[in-house]
């Protein structure tokens, strides 16, 4: 059934992610006027707060994770607050919480940004409290799950209370504007679909580096690790919208059919087709960081880089490895995606050094895309033409001057309300994810891989290089 939420139930209110992402989004969304006037949100956590130290809070958050210019209607949106206190492990607490939100006129969207220890309790409070019927939808954060068997345990917990039609699983990295703006580069030009596959494309790189460190989530992040925090999640579905076949629309079901195909076609890896890092102190931005054992306080095995050379195994892209790599503490924080083109087959031009063309879509810090086309340097070249590489470059910002630019769940907390499921990863996407990253840990484990030291404010470990060399390819940098 499709709804327009006018409640919206966040559990995880007082939590990090709410303070630095959802609120702001919410209130950045009222200040544009995307939020329907009777949208009245309604936070959740254990805190003892009241409505009015809950819009406090709100106000505090706000001030220091919105830009001044997206504030607008501050006041309004505070109006449409308010919050109940919850242990999500106490069935009681939950006929309260139903009291809370009253009865929707259309329906209800909640969203579970909670540990996942605590998703199988919500779920049983909400269908106690009469909080799952068919006007509800569910929108579940991240990690579901450390592997295949807790992800189907979670899943099966949610299932049980509600349809996948009525579960949106988030992946932020799918609320970005380049991540979108690649399925328009791909499906919405006629140049770039003919060229793409394994005839014309040598490989693909995708890089997710970050400059930050453990941050506040030390003990989360040491039992998951880079392949599981971000190779499982943001950079399988980065290399999925890359390599997925054209779907007939951009609709839920046409979209997430396509990825989960690409998904089930990753071929199984062997170990020396990874590589595992861990950071040691080192000097990033030019500021001097422990360690990851420092920052941790013990010794630890836990990944915090990993690059792979992956397969996709069907007729596109036979023979087209995607080399990822993601880390912490790396040189530069960079998101992009890298398609190498192949080389011209026969070159007309005697003695010119040719470079194939390469088409670089930059997610963040910048958005851009950037192609690398061959062109003749100016001069009268009386020996044979003289060649250079040049790119031809649209800067987002540029290009669509006045355009906000919009945090990640703007557009993912708008859907949820909407029932728009589209950029939200369904269940089988999600299992075939688990299922490969599972075997890329069963082989870590049963050839006793341990991470490689590399220093903070490097590209990884030298292995990671070498894994590239290998094959004659560079990281793009
Ligand atoms: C999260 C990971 O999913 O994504 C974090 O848990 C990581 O470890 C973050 O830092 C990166 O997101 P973004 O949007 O900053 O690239």
């Amino acid at each position: 059934m499709t709804f327009t939420a006018d409640r919206l139930l966040l559990f995880g209110a007082t939590g990090d992610l709410s303070q630095r992402m959802l609120l702001p989004s919410l209130c950045a969304l009222d200040a544009d006027g995307l939020l329907a006037p009777d949208l009245r949100i309604i936070g959740t956590a254990r805190s003892e707060l009241s409505d009015l130290d809950f819009r406090n809070f709100a106000r505090e958050a706000l001030e220091k994770y919105l830009p001044a210019d997206r504030r607008s209607g501050l006041a309004d949106f505070l109006n449409r607050l308010s919050f109940q206190p919850l242990d999500a492990t106490d069935m009681a607490g939950y006929t309260a919480l139903a009291e809370k939100v009253g009865t929707p006129q259309h329906g209800l969207a909640i969203f579970l940004s909670t540990a996942p220890s605590l998703f199988e309790p919500t779920i049983k409070g909400l269908q106690q409290g009469g909080l799952a019927g068919e006007n509800v939808r569910i929108g579940l954060e991240k990690p579901l799950g450390v592997d295949l068997g807790s992800s189907c345990e979670i899943n099966d917990a949610v299932a049980a209370a509600f349809p996948e039609t009525r579960t949106f699983r988030i992946d932020h990295y799918l609320g970005k504007e380049t991540v979108q703006n690649l399925l328009a580069l791909r499906f919405a030009n006629i140049l770039f679909e003919p060229l793409w596959n394994g005839n014309y494309i040598d490989h693909v790189q995708i890089t997710v580096a970050e400059t930050v460190g453990l941050e506040s989530r030390i003990d989360f992040y040491d039992d998951a690790g880079a392949l599981r925090d971000m190779v499982q999640n943001h950079m399988l579905q980065l290399l999925a919208l890359v390599a997925m076949e054209p779907p007939t629309s951009f609709a839920a079901s046409g979209v997430r059919d396509e990825k989960v195909k690409v998904l089930r076609a990753l071929r199984d890896i062997s170990a020396n087709e990874t590589v595992t890092g861990q950071y040691r102190g080192g000097a990033v931005n030019s500021q001097i960081v422990p360690g990851y054992d420092d920052e941790l306080g013990r010794n630890s095995s836990t990944e915090t880089f990993v690059a792979l050379k992956a397969h996709v195994d069907n007729w596109r892209w036979r023979g087209v490895p995607f080399y990822l790599r993601t880390g912490k503490r790396l040189f530069r924080r960079k998101t992009e995606i890298v398609v190498q083109f192949r080389e011209v087959p026969h070159s007309i031009f005697a003695g010119a050094r040719s470079v194939p063309n390469k088409l670089v879509i930059g997610i963040q810090p910048e958005e851009n895309i950037s192609l690398n086309l061959m062109a003749k340097v100016p001069g009268l070249d009386r020996e044979g033409l003289t060649l250079r590489s040049v790119p031809l470059d649209i800067a987002m910002p540029d290009a669509f001057i006045g355009a906000h630019r919009r945090i990640a769940y703007e557009r993912l907390l708008l859907d949820l309300i909407e029932g728009d499921q589209t950029l939200f990863v369904r269940r089988d996407e999600v299992e075939a994810q688990w299922s490969w990253i599972d075997r890329i840990r069963d082989t870590w484990n049963k050839e006793g891989q341990t991470p490689k030291e590399y220093s903070a404010g490097s590209w990884g470990p030298s292995a990671a290089i070498a894994l590239a060399e290998r094959d004659g390819v560079s990281w793009h940098e």
